[in-house]
This record gives structure tokens, C-alpha cells and sequence, in this order.
């Protein structure tokens, strides 16, 4: 079991403990494309290497790693390489990290699948660089038309499109992959937990039963940018303001609303100086709930309360949907089977996005949890123990010999 370790953690996130560290936020920010994504874009394919394993990019640019001869019907094991900003070490590299160790104990153990195998790097699953999560597994289930894609703008300007370019991906072949789509027999994520749910049940690994439905929109605050010594405060339109009572006409909402969820994590302030009123202001928010409807009743009650708060200080707001995420249930016979393979792990559901959810519309699919002590995810607390990340893996390669 220790074969698996490096100073208290899986010794493939020991491997990548120092690649794109946030000095300023802290823990790390690995946005896709860019550097230090690169680097572990560059780190997977030398680790799979490793094991032999087979490694091509995808026309999207997520990365596949083969296990035999691909081929229809495979069994795909993944998660992502990117973070959102001043993110965690194990969302997302826990599962990519655990599937290179579960195919290479089931290799040690001299195993031989007898269907197609491989693990599966998606591209850009946080949205962090270009607003949209899911974004590999999106383009290619057709979830995101290229169109739209292309014309994504980074917080530089920099277009999907040129990056793409710069990434030695053609754009115009962006898009839905119906190949690639199709040789997923079925895909299983291991991810770390991202709420609290394992530690309450006193249990190191449990299956996913559903994730909410959520959704991203920016919100534009216009008012009047002017001086901030020369103007009245009863003279003012100040987007700031309407934007900070904005951001509480959220909390109200979500609040009156149990179970939803709604929080507005960024902001841009326009032109953003200290002795300027801003002229305008966005905002980022981003709504749950258990159903769309739901969501959607929660959103029309936020922008009802937001255009009320902004009107009463002066400005306008414009609200555009960027990304929307329907609510998923697994298939609940692969996630019963799944449990009772692992001995009766408990089912549980999560507030987070992922790439499984995307994909559990076209094929089957499922995820395992591993408990996070702290609870805490999408920040530098998030944690795994080294005990638990080592039963994750143990969960992993006895789904992957079932199966295969
Ligand atoms: C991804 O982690 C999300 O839930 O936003
Ligand atoms: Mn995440
Ligand atoms: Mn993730």
C-alpha cells in the first residue's frame, strides 16, 4: 500500500505539489492552456508513459491515455488537471492521480482487461479561464456548440480560438466528438468530496447519487463614473452600491429558499480607482438547486430583487446566462452495483459540477467520493488523508476489475 505514498500524500500529487502554486491566493491556480496546466498536461503524458499506456489529445483537447487497443465499450477512468483560482491540490488531479495507481496495481498484479481501457483528462473543467465548467466534456457531447466556444474570451482577451492555436489544437475542429463519444462504454470519476457528507457517515469512500442543478450568470451594474471628491453623495449613480445590494438581494433569496444556493464569488469594477465612482460593475453569480425548475425559480426571484436594488440606487442591470447544467441522477443501477462491490459504500449527492454529469447524458456513468476532512473545497483547506486517497485508489482498481 505505501508503494503509493510520498511525504503523506498519492505520490502523483507529491509529483505536481510545486506546479502552478498561487503565490498571491494561495494554493494553486492552473488554468487551461496555460502554463502550469501545460506542465501537467506534460506531466500525464510522462506518467502514462510509464505504465505504457497509449496517449493521444482529443480534437476538444482533453487527453486520453489507452490501456490496450482502444476500441469500443471501454471502461473510462478520469477527472481534470485544472483549478479554479487559488484552488486546492485534489479536485480533479485526486482522480487522475488515482486512476494512473489503480491500472498500475491491476498491471503489478498482472491483470489483463478484457475490454478497452483508459483514463481521461478533461480540458477546462472549473471554467475558470473561459466562464464555462465542463467545458472538454461539454464540446464534446455537443452540451456547447464550437461557435460559442470559439468566440470565449479569457480575462486577457485572448479567444478560445487562439488559444486553442497556441495549444497546437486546430479550432475549427472543435466540437462534438461522436468518435470519441462512442467508444465510452462507460466512464467512472473518483473525486475528492467537496462537502461533508463522508465525514458525518464516519466513512473514507462513497458513490455519487446526483448533483444539482446550477447554472452561471454575469450580471452588468451600470450607473455614472464620476469624481469621487467633487460629487454629491445625493448626486450619485454608483454601481458599486447597487452592486452590493445586489449581492445581499442573493443572499436573501438563496436564503429564504432551503437547499438552494447562490453566490457571487467575482467582480470587475469599471475602471476600478480609488478616488473614482465606478461606471459600471460585473458580477458573476452562481445559482443551485435540487431541480431546474427550482433553480430557474430561484434565479427569477434574484433578478427580481437585483433589479429592484439597482433601479433604487440609479443604475441598470443586464443579466446574461453563460452557463447552464441541468440536474443529474446517476444511473441507479450502476451506482447500486458500484456500492455493493465496494462492500455497501454509502450514496451520496453533491452541490458540484463535474464531468461525469456532463457525460451521464450520453453514457453511463458514476463517481466515487473521498472524504475531505476538512469539508472545505475550492480552496487551499481542501484535503484527503493519505489513508482515504489510498482507499479511493483500492475502490477504484476493484471497480476497474470488475469491470474489465
Ligand atoms: C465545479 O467544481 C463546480 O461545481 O463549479
Ligand atoms: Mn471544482
Ligand atoms: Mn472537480
Amino acid at each position: 500500500m505505501s508503494e503509493l505514498l510520498a511525504d503523506g500524500m498519492l505520490a502523483g500529487l507529491d509529483e505536481i505539489a510545486g506546479t502552478g502554486r498561487d503565490a498571491r491566493r494561495g494554493g494553486y491556480s492552473r488554468h487551461v492552456w496555460q502554463a502550469a496546466e501545460l506542465e501537467l498536461r506534460a506531466w500525464f503524458v510522462e506518467r502514462a508513459g510509464r505504465i505504457g499506456l497509449d496517449v493521444e489529445t482529443d480534437r476538444n483537447g482533453n487527453i486520453w491515455a489507452w490501456w490496450g487497443t482502444p476500441g469500443p465499450d471501454a471502461v473510462v477512468t478520469g477527472s481534470h488537471l485544472d483549478s479554479v483560482p487559488g484552488g486546492g491540490a485534489y479536485d480533479g488531479p485526486l482522480g487522475v492521480v488515482s486512476a494512473l495507481d489503480a491500472i498500475a496495481r491491476l498491471q503489478a498484479a498482472g491483470f489483463t482487461p478484457s475490454r478497452p481501457c483508459a483514463i481521461l483528462v478533461f480540458a477546462e473543467e472549473e471554467g475558470s479561464r473561459f466562464g464555462i465548467a465542463c467545458l472538454g466534456s461539454r464540446l464534446m457531447t455537443g452540451a456547447l456548440g464550437a461557435d460559442r466556444a470559439r468566440a470565449l474570451v479569457d480575462a486577457d482577451g485572448v479567444t478560445l480560438a487562439e488559444a486553442a492555436v497556441r495549444a497546437g489544437l486546430d479550432p475549427a475542429h472543435l466540437g462534438t466528438d461522436r468518435e470519441a463519444l462512442e467508444r465510452i462504454g462507460l466512464f467512472v470519476e473518483l473525486h475528492v468530496e467537496q462537502g461533508r457528507g463522508l465525514i458525518d457517515l464516519g466513512q473514507p469512500v462513497a458513490v455519487a447519487s446526483s448533483i444539482l442543478a446550477h447554472g452561471r450568470w454575469r450580471l452588468t451594474v451600470t450607473g455614472q463614473g464620476n469624481h469621487a471628491g467633487a460629487t454629491l453623495m445625493a448626486d450619485r449613480r454608483d454601481p458599486m452600491v447597487a452592486a452590493a445590494r445586489a449581492v445581499l438581494a442573493v443572499q436573501d433569496a438563496a436564503s429564504a429558499r432551503p437547499g438552494t444556493r447562490a453566490t457571487v464569488g467575482r467582480m470587475n469594477i469599471v475602471p476600478g480607482g480609488t478616488n473614482v465612482i465606478a461606471s459600471s460593475v460585473q458580477a458573476w453569480l452562481d445559482a443551485r438547486a435540487e431541480t431546474d425548475e427550482e433553480t430557474r425559480a430561484l434565479l427569477g426571484e434574484i433578478t427580481a430583487l437585483v433589479d429592484e436594488a439597482v433601479a433604487e440606487n440609479g443604475c441598470s442591470v443586464a443579466v446574461v446566462e453563460e452557463s447552464w447544467a441541468g440536474s443529474v441522477h446517476f444511473d441507479p443501477e450502476l451506482r447500486d452495483r458500484f456500492s455493493a462491490a465496494l462492500g455497501g459504500v454509502p450514496a451520496l449527492p453533491t452541490g458540484a459540477g463535474h464531468d461525469a454529469g456532463v457525460l451521464a447524458a450520453s453514457v453511463p456513468s458514476a463517481m466515487l467520493f473521498v472524504r475531505n476532512p476538512t469539508g472545505i473545497s475550492h480552496s487551499p483547506e481542501e484535503f484527503a488523508t493519505a489513508d482515504d486517497c489510498v482507499a479511493g485508489v483500492e475502490a477504484l482498481e476493484k471497480l476497474l476489475r470488475t469491470l474489465l
